[in-house]
């Protein structure tokens, strides 16, 4: 294989299935919705497509049933840009669906059945590990079997961003110690260290935690309040200030959004500082939940107003 990556993705396709409805439903509520829609999502293959829209040469390692659904995502991410060589349609399973309701506010709830996903396995690693051994960034989150996650996290020796989502309680030590960068919102943050986590200086006391507990680099993004996050070798903790949002549409995917822009620019710009690249993918995030759904919602590089060098883009920040 002569073709090199910039960012590599090993981790999940899922088909959405997506109702917007006035409100999230109570328990045993039955609700209206006003639109239904089929999506293509995923946590892996969103954050793929993230950092491909951006300019990322870009390739993921993942599993696809062999039915309909699986076929058209194939083809679809390849018209992307994507390199799916090592996306395999599994015969017999099917291919991952997440029901997801968006709410008038932008809010959102998501239950996934992960199907073929679960297939992906330790020896994926190793029939990859030409297409691994070419590429800048790794991404892998847990919407796949751990295992196979911890093998492509040992495996690698780029830049690894492990992106612990949906969050485990007992999270393995090798998940947190392999990753070059930990990466969590604040649910995910709250349930993996068991404290609470709504305010800036709670998120500053889990990532503390979470560098105690083995991480490296860690970043909690916090939504409207922004990112927290400290390295390795620095003791201090930064705040990237949030960008401005004018109305929120459709929260489903900025996480995502923001982990692909993430690696798309750590890969582009290997002088510039951490600090930077997560003020950029806050953009990114931010221009993500102003559009109605997942991967529809992220914008080409063009879109953004970033600088090519983003090391030259202005951020707001302050220490915590
Ligand atoms: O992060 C959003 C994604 O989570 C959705 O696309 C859905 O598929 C679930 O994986």
């Amino acid at each position: 294989m002569s073709e090199k990556f910039d960012v590599v993705i090993f981790g999940s396709c899922i088909v959405d299935f997506i109702s917007y409805v006035p409100r999230l439903p109570k328990v045993g509520e039955t609700l209206h919705g006003t639109k239904f829609v089929t999506g293509f999502g995923g946590k892996g293959a969103n954050q793929c497509i993230a950092a491909a829209r951006l300019g990322s040469r870009t390739a993921i390692i993942g599993k696809l049933g062999n039915d309909p659904w699986g076929k058209s995502y194939r083809d679809a991410l390849r018209q992307e840009g994507v390199n799916v060589d090592r996306v395999d349609l599994i015969e017999g399973e099917s291919t991952g669906i997440a029901q997801i309701n968006v709410a008038n506010n932008g809010d959102n709830q998501i239950v996934i059945v992960v199907g073929a996903n679960n297939c992906l396995k330790p020896v994926d690693v190793q029939a990859s590990s030409q297409l691994l051994g070419t590429a800048k960034v790794l991404i892998c989150q847990l919407e796949t079997p751990l295992e196979a996650t911890i093998e492509a996290l040992k495996s690698f020796s780029g830049i690894s961003i492990m992106n612990a989502a949906p969050a485990l309680e007992n999270i393995p030590q090798d998940l947190l110690k392999y990753a070059t960068i930990f990466c969590v919102n604040e649910t995910e943050a709250a349930l993996i260290t068991d404290l609470q986590v709504e305010t800036i200086m709670q998120a500053k006391a889990a990532l503390l935690k979470l560098q105690n507990m083995g991480c490296g680099t860690v970043i909690i993004t916090l939504g409207e309040k922004g990112a927290i996050f400290a390295t390795k070798s620095e003791a201090k903790i930064i705040h990237v200030k949030p960008c401005q949002v004018e109305r929120v549409v459709d929260t489903t995917g900025a996480g995502d959004a923001f982990i692909g822009a993430l690696a798309h620019f750590i890969a582009g710009n290997p002088s510039a500082e951490l600090l930077q690249c997560i003020a950029a993918a806050n953009k990114v995030a931010a221009m993500s939940v102003q559009k109605p759904g997942t991967q529809t919602s992220f914008p080409r590089f063009q879109e953004t107003g970033l600088p090519r060098d983003v090391s030259l883009y202005q951020s707001e920040w302050e220490y915590i």
